[in-house]
């Protein structure tokens, strides 16, 4: 637990970070909503400032006027708790509120929650305070993945920013790390901040194992690529094949094959695919196919929590063998937050470690991250296990 006047540092500095990921934005870009799973920039501002108004100031700030009667139906995101919302494929339907209003509402909310905490009369809402900028945290990352693809499909292909470093090499030789076989402890063990599907410390016992030391490459995937690993379906998974047949998928997200050279869209705008940077933008299934085609799997969710003391990590995020489910004894938050992880605990494949997206004080070798195994948008990679 952090102590009030840092919590309230720690709060402002998020509410402020997360306008600073907008501030390279036009104003047409914070409405667009290019797929389902992309949010308009304007929705995350007011969701995120939302949060804190519906959890905190609602129902704890004595005399608090909502900004809005209508703004909890506009960025509620999938809380039934709270009632009626604006179904996810209209978030791009919303021109008003307007960008303007939005930057006003979150004024109004970071002033009143300041008000709120800042005589430390209410330290019995830091939990509350802390999940809310946890929340926000992971918005940001959200934001800058969702303004990649708003941007990576725009015909123009524009830049967000000259200083977004995607492709961070890993320099050292890749090699494999040997964990012997053996119970282990898995899940959050500290009083530090941690979501509650990272509870319920329990053991397991692996198997002796060994694991990449380094995320695989774009170079290693072109090789797979021009092995046509995409044409070969006793690599896939029966829903993988489906999916790249469907979607007639022939390389990772954001990669366009010019002149018989491969390119990608970055933040920094089209560039050259770098051969030793690690490939990111691709669904479970490939990353699956891949490991098939190398004799080789993925790591269990367990094993990467094992062993990664023992290799950096942190530049993607890691899809891993495991579903995503609760571990034993596990334990929702009462109310209207036990919808914040429980409910997805179903046809989503674990994710861990962090990326480049990923903000600053908002990473744990416990955190469990998740997706349906389709998804591409976020910076996604992943290392060999066998
Ligand atoms: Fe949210």
């Amino acid at each position: 637990m952090i102590l009030t006047d840092t919590l309230l540092d720690f709060f402002l500095e998020t509410r402020q970070h997360t306008e600073h990921i907008c501030q390279p934005l036009e104003i047409e870009d914070y409405v667009v909503q290019p797929i389902v799973d992309v949010s308009p920039p304007k929705w995350h501002l007011g969701h995120s400032t939302w949060f804190f108004e519906e959890f905190i100031l609602k129902p704890h700030a004595e005399n608090y006027r909502l900004f809005s009667d209508d703004f909890a139906f506009v960025f509620n995101s999938y809380y039934e708790t709270v009632g009626k919302r604006v179904i996810r494929s209209d978030r791009g339907n919303l021109s008003r509120p307007s960008v303007e209003k939005v930057y006003e509402y979150r004024s109004y909310v970071t002033d009143a929650i300041n008000r709120l905490f800042a005589d430390g009369q209410n330290r019995h809402l830091n939990d509350l305070l802390e999940i809310g900028i946890h929340h926000e945290k992971q918005h940001q990352e959200l934001l800058i993945t969702d303004i990649k693809y708003i941007l990576g499909n725009n015909p123009l292909l524009p830049i967000y920013s000259e200083n977004f470093e995607e492709h961070v090499v890993e320099n050292h030789e890749q090699d494999w790390i040997p964990v012997v076989e053996g119970i282990y402890e898995i899940g959050h063990d500290s009083e530090d901040f941690c979501y509650d599907n990272e509870l319920g410390r329990h053991k397991v016992y692996l198997q002796p194992f060994e694991i990449s030391n380094k995320l695989v490459t774009n170079a290693e995937f072109i090789a797979f690529i021009s092995a046509g690993g995409y044409n070969n379906f006793q690599l896939w998974h029966a829903e993988g094949w489906d999916w790249v047949n469907q979607n007639n998928i022939k390389s990772p997200l954001y990669w366009h094959n010019i002149d018989g050279e491969w390119f990608y869209y970055t933040l920094n705008g089209l560039q050259k695919v770098n051969p030793e940077a690690p490939v990111t933008h691709i669904s479970y299934y490939e990353a699956f196919a891949y490991a098939q085609w190398k004799g080789y799997r993925l790591p269990t969710e367990f094993e990467w929590e094992t062993a990664q003391k023992y290799f950096p990590w942190g530049k993607r995020w890691e899809w891993t063998e495991s579903a995503y489910l609760p571990y034993p004894n596990y334990q929702k938050a009462e109310g209207a937050l036990g919808e914040y992880n429980g409910k997805f605990m179903v046809n989503q494949k674990v994710l861990r470690g962090a990326s480049v997206a990923t903000s600053k004080k908002h990473t744990r070798h416990t955190y469990r991250n998740f997706f349906q195994p389709s998804l591409r948008w976020q910076f996604t990679g992943f290392r060999l296990a066998h």
